[in-house]
């Protein structure tokens, strides 16, 4: 089969199409005739070096697909051949077969087209897991979303604004607030010019965000920490402004 991976990382042009053998369903495991994959920040990150995949993951990129079932291993109870499906990989998407776990495949939601479904898995396991699991926001809460245009921004919009929360984003110009604001958002801050500590303390008379879902790290530590609410919970999921902050724990014991 074909299968694209990268050489030496670099730019777009490191991207190579090579001819690989055919992915085998190991016991537990569907191998998948894909139809469709996202395109995530991290395979960007994968491409340029930048973001090392997990050990003993495929070299082949790719996080997610959709397609069709074509093969299951021993013990696969779950899924039968010719099922319309989409998943979770921790590698080798890019390809036109691919083996997983089948734990991390799904059906295809009703509604959503083949196509459409290779796009979902990846942002939509991103935000239930950190938005909802682990910072455990309520209906009533204030969501801060930071890219709230982005493929991880706008989804934590419709997922936060379908069960009811208050949503506040963060992004980088009038056509992506605009953009937020169809799909849900209540409040919309232009990063650029807008400082959004002061912008959603004034939008929520004082009380600041519930949770906050970060993908700046560094660079937002301190006016996350201060755009919190009390108990608020602060998600960091991506480190695009810098690893290293200061913490200011007076600041923290306040809350
Ligand atoms: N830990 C995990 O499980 C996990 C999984 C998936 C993604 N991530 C991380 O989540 C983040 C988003 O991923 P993605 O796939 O959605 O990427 P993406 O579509 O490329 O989105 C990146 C976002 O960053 C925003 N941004 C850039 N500078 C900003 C600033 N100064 N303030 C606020 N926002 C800013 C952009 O906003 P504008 O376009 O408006 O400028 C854009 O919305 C990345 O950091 C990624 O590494 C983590």
């Amino acid at each position: 089969m074909r299968a694209v991976i990268v050489d030496e990382p670099g730019g777009v042009e490191s991207l190579d199409v090579v001819e690989v053998d055919d992915p085998v369903a190991g016991p537990g495991e569907v191998v998948i005739d894909v139809a469709a994959v996202g395109v995530n920040r991290a395979d960007l990150l994968q491409r340029q070096g930048r973001y090392d995949p997990p050990p003993g993951a495929s070299r082949i990129l790719g996080l997610e697909c959709s397609g069709t079932v074509a093969a299951v291993g021993d013990g696969v109870e779950r899924w039968t051949v010719g099922t319309q499906v989409c998943a979770l990989l921790s590698g080798g998407g890019y390809a036109e077969k691919v083996a997983v776990p089948e734990g991390q495949v799904a059906a295809v939601p009703a509604g959503v087209d083949l196509v459409e479904a290779g796009g979902v898995v990846e942002v939509a396991a991103t935000v239930w897991s950190n938005v909802f699991m682990v910072a455990g926001l309520q209906p009533a809460e204030t969501l801060l979303v930071h890219g709230g245009a982005g493929g991880v921004g706008t989804m934590a919009v419709q997922l936060a604004h379908a069960l009811g929360a208050r949503v506040a984003i963060t992004a980088g110009s009038t056509r992506k607030l605009d953009a937020c604001r169809e799909l849900g958002a209540d409040i919309a801050i232009n990063y650029h010019d807008q400082d959004f500590v002061r912008e959603l303390r004034s939008a929520t008379d004082g009380h600041g965000a519930d949770v906050i879902l970060d993908n700046m790290g560094a660079q937002y530590l301190t006016r996350n920490v201060a755009a919190l609410a009390p108990n608020g919970r602060l998600v960091v999921i991506g480190l695009q402004g810098g690893t290293k902050g200061e913490l200011d724990l007076g600041v923290l014991l306040g809350k």
